[in-house]
């Protein structure tokens, strides 16, 4: 049922209009473990949607926030950028036919209109604003779309932040074509993890990295042709005289290792890179770079443009996701836990409505 209502501010539509409490994990300090509140029922400024969350999904970004390892950290603050639910309210000047709506939500908001790199007024979901670890988000109405049909509740919440950055480093970013080498670092992280799927379903050939070779085994089911240990001596050359050079190369090390990526890439071709897990590369060798005549490019997550063209792929491709584990609200410190291991293949989902 759909009701309308006066608050202070502004008129709000909500369905089921009801005085209740939510609950929200919060993290108050650094290096603590979450909190599980109870909360007040949250309104919609004008342009706003209050989504009630099915799932929510951990990345790299929530276990920084923890460790107090990333920029412009202010706590308290309820973590989580990824998320999907069902539109509960909306805010004044937002379409009727929202409410109701199974939606997932972008939680890279304040893009701007340059699609070369964001505004600075970018910020992401779930620090500095309150995000998904909870059983309600407010976000503005530009940032939900339709959750893909073919997607559980579990599944579509692990895609936003992850699927995004992958999709935006490898075609707008990396420009992948049908029949060229992709060679994706890492494959256990959550963005790689997307890469891999993304590059096999354009029809690239697909190889990967991996420190676990049970997770080199896992990617060859996804569609990669071969797997190799990033921390072997000669992993590169075994990988060149196997395969072939690689023409695109998405990581997000860098460190010691990134030597290698520009010994081992094609002559002429791209690496692009999404975050340095490994820290800055040591020495960086500038002869490879021009007389290879290489593209060395970053990405960082994905404009509006990117997440519609992403949600249009996965429902192209019917892709559904890497998902490593699914627990409840209650048991997030025991994903939090695995993330500092990275023990996971894909993604950590918390299961919510
Ligand atoms: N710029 C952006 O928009 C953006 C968005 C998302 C993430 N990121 C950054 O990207 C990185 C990955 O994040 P994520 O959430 O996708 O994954 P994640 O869960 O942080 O996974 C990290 C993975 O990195 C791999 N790894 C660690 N050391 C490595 C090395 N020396 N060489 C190659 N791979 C190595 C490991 O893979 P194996 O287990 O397979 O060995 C590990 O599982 C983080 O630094 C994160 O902050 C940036």
């Amino acid at each position: 049922m759909v009701h309308r209502h006066e608050n202070s501010k502004h008129s709000v539509i909500a369905v089921n209009e009801k005085e209740s409490v939510i609950k929200a994990l919060v993290l108050k300090d650094i290096k603590q473990p979450y909190e599980l509140e109870d909360r007040d029922d949250l309104t919609p400024e004008p342009g706003e949607v209050v989504v009630s969350l099915k799932a929510a999904a951990f990345n790299r970004r929530d276990y920084w926030i923890t460790q107090g390892m990333y920029p412009g950290l202010k706590l308290p603050v309820v973590p989580g950028s990824d998320g999907a639910g069902v539109v509960t309210t909306i805010g004044d000047g937002v379409d009727n036919d929202l409410i109701g709506r199974e939606v997932i939500i972008n939680p890279g908001i304040g893009w701007g209109d340059n699609l070369r790199v964001q505004s600075d007024e970018f910020h992401i979901l779930g620090m500095p604003t309150n995000g998904t670890f909870a059983e309600q988000v407010v976000v503005p109405a530009t940032q939900v779309h339709d959750k893909p049909a073919h997607l559980s509740w579990t599944d579509a919440a692990a895609v936003p932040l992850a699927g995004v950055t992958a999709y935006r480093a490898l075609f707008t970013q990396g420009q992948l074509q049908s029949g060229q080498h992709a060679l994706i670092t890492g494959i256990g992280g959550g963005v790689a993890t997307f890469a891999l799927q993304y590059a096999v379903a354009a029809g690239a050939k697909v190889t990967v990295t991996s420190s676990s070779e049970g997770k080199r085994n896992f990617a060859e089911k996804l569609g990669a042709v071969a797997g190799y240990d990033y921390r072997a001596e000669d992993w590169g050359k075994q990988l060149v005289a196997e395969q072939g050079s690689p023409d695109l190369i998405i990581d997000s090390a860098g460190g010691e290792g990134y030597k290698t990526l520009l010994n081992i890439v094609s002559p002429g071709g791209c690496i692009v890179n999404y975050g340095a897990t490994a820290g800055p590369a040591p020495k960086f060798d500038h002869f490879k770079l021009f007389w290879k005549q290489l593209q060395l490019v970053g990405s960082t997550m994905g404009s509006p443009a990117d997440f519609t063209a992403m949600l249009e792929f996965i429902n192209q491709h019917q892709i559904t996701q890497a998902v490593d584990r699914v627990v409840k609200l209650e048991q997030a410190n025991e994903a939090l836990a695995a993330m500092a291991t990275s023990d996971q293949f894909g993604k950590l989902v918390l299961e919510i409505g």
